[in-house]
């Protein structure tokens, strides 16, 4: 395995490729190929019996990958990384029994974060959001999406996007950002959650879109966070800045939030245990993706599962991410959450991995990753395994051997 690979020409030679572009509906495998990669992109890919013949210097390096699965770089599309404090007091307290919701209304939960991220400076949000991101980048993340909403006041929310920002430099990842204003009521707008919503979308919002720091806007759309109503003027607010949306609903009762989202042509909608079909529905006519998040599921001991066989039935595209949060979802293993989406909501693993690859992709509207194909970002991962089932069968094994970013190596467990 070569250390010291040129960004500028690269090949990976026998390897078992997953998650290939094929003119089939599904995503194709190829057992014994190869990818080019030219200036951090895709510049080919095939199987080994038809490797280019090249003469000459031009393929600055190469990679035997000796028959390892190969997959496109992980996305995890759904995460909010950057916040201040953490909450292990409310991990313990829902030990003893007491629910995820009772503690947002006491007052713990989500504003006990934004107490905390109110505190904490940009450059130490980012360096403590950097840290758990290393986490993900061991096993494989190359692109990971990162939400805003601990704030809740401008100045704050604007600083959490910034840290979001600043991690891109840090770290050889790619951030995509959501403006999440519309997560929680702040104390200041306790009993006015209309009055708070007309602040999100009159000053927050446009602030946030005026200074690039957003490339999606999200909310919370149940009981303890904010109605449909509420949601639908985020979403208008939104369309007036060019934004494309997304929607945390369904999680904890339904409200109707999905099929809201669709009619604004969300990217997707997250959580959804409480997904009916008439959601689904909506989904499916929309092209919205499903984003499952088995580690709130896990956390918060719930028994109500997402309608995967509806989902598989309406052809809609279903992602997994971790969701990594302080409260609900402290988890910080893509593969662990691969692994939660086959156990507990019943996944195969080929469907984990394309919830996040292919799939997560889609769900941050980004067209050139998620698939290895030609005119793609060179984000791969090279893992010792042969495939989909090796990389979610043993929780706490990490396979992932070579990370390659932008056709660089950013990450490799050596030669062998
Ligand atoms: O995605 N559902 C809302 N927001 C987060 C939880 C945030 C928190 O508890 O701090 C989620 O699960
Ligand atoms: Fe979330």
């Amino acid at each position: 395995m070569s250390k010291s690979i040129s960004p500028s020409s690269c090949r990976l030679i026998n390897a078992r490729l997953a998650i290939v572009a094929s003119s089939e509906p599904q995503f194709g495998t190829t057992e014994n190929g190869y990818v080019e990669i030219t200036n951090g992109v895709i510049a080919a890919v095939g199987d080994m019996s038809n490797l280019p013949q090249n003469t000459g210097n031009e393929i600055a390096e190469v990679i035997d990958c000796k028959g390892r699965l190969t997959t496109p770089g992980l996305i995890d599309c759904h995460t909010h990384l950057v916040y201040g404090g953490t909450r292990q007091q409310e991990f313990e307290q829902r030990l003893t029994g007491l629910s995820y919701e009772a503690i947002a209304r006491s007052g713990g939960g989500i504003k006990a974060t934004v107490a905390a991220t109110r505190k904490t400076s940009v450059e130490a949000l980012a360096q403590a959001a950097a840290e758990r991101l290393d986490c993900l980048l061991a096993e494989g993340v190359t692109t990971v999406e990162i939400k805003s909403g601990y704030g809740l006041d401008t100045k704050t929310e604007l600083k959490m996007l910034t840290a979001a920002r600043k991690i891109e430099e840090m770290r050889p990842v790619d951030v995509k950002t959501s403006f999440l204003g519309a997560h929680a009521l702040p104390d200041e707008y306790a009993g006015r959650s209309n009055d708070y919503i007309d602040h999100v979308c009159s000053h927050m919002l446009p602030a946030a879109a005026a200074q690039g720091l957003a490339d999606a806007v999200d909310g919370f759309c149940e009981g303890i966070a904010f109605s449909c109503d509420q949601i639908e003027r985020v979403f208008k607010a939104a369309a007036l800045h060019n934004l494309a949306v997304k929607l945390h609903a369904e999680q904890l009762s339904n409200l109707g939030g999905a099929a809201l989202a669709a009619r604004y042509g969300a990217l997707s909608v997250d959580h959804i245990e409480y997904l009916d079909q008439k959601g689904v529905d909506a989904m499916a006519a929309s092209g919205t993706v499903a984003t499952l998040l088995p580690g709130a599921f896990y956390y918060l001991n719930e028994s109500q599962k997402p309608p995967v066989q509806a989902l598989r039935d309406a052809g809609i595209p279903i992602a997994v991410a971790t969701d990594h949060n302080p409260g609900s979802s402290p988890l910080l293993s893509i593969l662990a959450t691969m692994n939660m989406s086959c156990v507990l909501f019943g996944l195969t693993p080929q469907e984990a991995l394309l919830g996040v690859t292919a799939n997560a992709a889609k769900a941050l509207g980004l067209k050139d990753r998620g698939v290895i194909a030609v005119g793609n970002k060179a984000d791969l991962v090279i893992w010792q395994a042969k495939a989909a089932v090796d990389l979610v069968y043993s929780l706490g094994k990490n396979p992932c051997h070579t990370v390659l970013k932008g056709g660089r190596v950013v990450l490799t467990k050596g030669e062998d």
